[in-house]
């Protein structure tokens, strides 16, 4: 084609595409190439801005390594993360929600009713609650990842002070598929803003702040995982998060208690707990792996 204009450059560029290209990969293509040509036409778009979009993307992949992720930022504080989790969770199922990038591998294992607060300052709580199928049936064995912030806002990766997998640890629901820990409240933290994507969050009078929230990936034979985040009621940021993590059916309530029966004997910290204290109860529902 040599006479491209733009109104027959998206079908041009699809025709470009040779028949190796697969169903699924030339629709994703059309959709992509037709939604960013009409971004350019529809917003008449000058070079100049043109110019600004690519040096973000060129300042993002300079500030990119193996801890910082400045792409994966900007998917999220644009919302594209947060839609990509709403499009794949699973009806009836507990809502997936940002993964973030402060996960890490190798959290070490938790018995039920484990303490995971040990030395760190902060609020206790009682953390617990029942993993079930959609119809309300008990999961049990499930795996259950969290990690959370310490009382500082930072996790422990990002913290020099904090062992490498403080306030991480590694659960299995038991056989009424309940799973439970003590640990601390987490803290509301901010996501970095001194890169590219700051510089778009400043230049927009947006704040870069998340409320305090855990996070939970949860894996069973037979059911799609959920990767997810729960936040509670009370914190000041929940209908301003950064990142567009909050859904209704993942916010938690803080209870705040002082009776030590409330804890179950065999929980760990049981006999440590100073008051007051606070629980939460948190179901998660998984939805059946039909392969879809
Ligand atoms: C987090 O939840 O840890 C997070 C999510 C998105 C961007 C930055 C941090
Ligand atoms: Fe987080």
């Amino acid at each position: 084609m040599r006479d491209v204009t733009a109104e027959t450059l998206t079908k041009t560029f699809l025709d470009y595409c040779g028949p190796e290209t697969s169903p699924r990969l030339r629709f994703l293509l059309e959709q992509l190439a037709g939604h960013l040509h009409a971004f350019v036409m529809d917003t008449g778009l000058t070079h100049a801005e043109w110019r600004k979009a690519i040096e973000i993307l060129t300042k993002a992949g300079e500030i990119t390594d193996d801890e910082r992720n400045e792409f994966v930022l900007l998917s999220d504080v644009l919302g594209v993360s947060s839609l990509v989790d709403m499009v794949n969770t699973k009806a009836e199922a507990t809502s997936s929600s940002v993964l973030g990038p402060f996960h890490i591998l190798g959290a070490p294992d938790l018995a039920y009713g484990g303490d995971l607060k040990r030395d760190n300052d902060g609020a206790t709580l009682v953390v617990k609650g029942v993993v079930r199928d959609t119809e309300g049936n008990p999961v049990s064995g499930a795996a259950i990842e969290l990690w959370q912030t310490a009382d500082n806002g930072l996790y422990s990766n990002l913290d020099p002070k904090q062992d490498r997998y403080n306030l991480r640890a590694r659960l299995t629901s038991v056989e009424n598929g309940e799973y439970g820990l003590t640990t601390i409240r987490p803290a509301p933290y901010t996501v970095p803003d001194d890169g590219p994507v700051g510089e778009l969050l400043h230049a927009t009078g947006r704040h870069p702040w998340r409320p305090s929230h855990l996070h939970f990936i949860i894996t069973a034979p037979g059911y799609h995982s959920l990767v997810t985040e729960v936040f509670p009621s009370d914190d000041p940021y929940l209908d301003e998060d950064a990142v567009f993590g909050v859904r209704g059916d993942l916010i938690m309530e803080y209870v705040e208690r002082t009776d030590p029966g409330f804890v179950p004997e065999e929980y760990e910290a049981r006999d440590k707990l100073t008051n007051p204290y606070y629980s939460v109860d948190f179901d998660f529902v998984l939805a059946v792996d039909d392969g879809a």
